[in-house]
């Protein structure tokens, strides 16, 4: 496929794609966004995606200039223009920012929205993080308060994530898992973590009145509706570092990673927790239950495939 942009509707290679210098996502990452992706063609759980990027754009008090079937029909454009293969996977980022306007924070002298996708194919993650799993590292910097920056904002501001990766990465890990303010687990730089205890599937809780939050995520929802219908308990509660000895298994979701095994979990203060290598039996049959959904949907779905 051609790795292609639209902007506004202007759709060109994606390293020629520009957004003017006074464009607020570009001056103060005043923008939200999505991630989704196709398997065979059929854009995946699309209505979620839109619902979110509304929520965010409500959170956010940015204004939609355009309606999702206006987006859409950007969208679809875009992922023509790439020219996939038949059968060939493509991630899509859709951004919403506020919009062009004057060096001023009042979001009133913005707008209309600027309105980018991108298309691209889907990230190469290493092998090694699905056939052992990665290492995550608790980082020094906290994950942002829903009292200050929601986490349920998918914003264009991820100078949170960055650094909490930033410092993972210096650590020699993969990735960070971020504590929040008050000292309980959150989530990963851009994936939601879940543990397995004994028989059940638990993950933090988002407490949008105090200092925890993180996103709800798409792929933590559905495999939450996946864990009801196999009869596994799935539990959203808070949790904090002590509790990861009471951990089995861990691993990370979101649209691009999926389910991928987490097999260390670091600290600099703590003790490393070690997890079954390429994932346990709970997150292999999860990984299991996933693509079983992927295949059911990809056929009930097939009339709204985009190639
Ligand atoms: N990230 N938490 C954060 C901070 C995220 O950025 C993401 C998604 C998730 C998982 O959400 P979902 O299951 O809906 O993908 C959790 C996307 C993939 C990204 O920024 O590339």
């Amino acid at each position: 496929m051609i790795e292609t942009a639209s902007v506004n509707g202007k759709i060109t290679a994606l390293a020629e794609a520009t957004v003017p210098v006074l464009d607020r996502g570009f001056q103060y990452g005043d923008s939200v966004y999505e991630v989704t992706r196709t398997y065979g063609g059929v854009p995946f759980l699309l209505d979620e995606h839109f619902e979110r990027l509304e929520n965010s754009a409500r959170l956010s008090k940015i204004k939609l200039s355009r309606t999702r079937s206006e987006s859409l029909e950007e969208i679809k454009r875009a992922v023509t223009a790439a020219k996939p293969l038949a059968g060939e996977d493509v991630f899509v980022r859709f951004i919403v920012s506020r919009g062009v306007g004057a060096l001023d924070l009042d979001p009133a002298t913005a707008g209309p929205n600027t309105f980018v996708v991108i298309v691209k194919p889907i990230p190469p993650w290493k092998k090694d993080f699905y056939d052992k799993g990665m290492i995550l590292f608790i980082p020094t910097i906290r994950r942002n308060s829903p009292r200050t920056l929601d986490p349920n904002i998918k914003c264009g501001n991820y100078l949170n994530n960055i650094l909490a990766v930033a410092e993972a990465k210096e650590q020699g890990a993969d990735d960070a898992l971020c504590l929040s303010v008050d000292d309980k687990l959150t989530e990963a730089s851009n994936s939601n973590v879940l543990f397995v205890s004994g028989s059940k599937v638990l993950t933090p809780l988002h407490e949008p009145e105090t200092d925890t939050g993180n996103l709800r995520g798409i792929t933590r929802t559905l495999l939450q509706s996946l864990c009801k219908e196999a009869g596994i308990v799935y539990e959203e509660r808070p949790l904090r570092e002590r509790d990861l000895e009471k951990m089995d298994e861990c691993f990370v979701t979101s649209a691009t990673r999926e389910i991928m095994p987490v097999r260390e979990i670091r600290s600099s203060s703590g003790p490393r927790h070690r997890f079954t290598e390429g994932g346990g039996a709970t997150t292999k049959k999860l990984q299991e239950l996933y693509g079983q959904y992927i295949e059911k949907y990809k056929s009930s779905h097939n009339a709204e495939a985009w190639f």
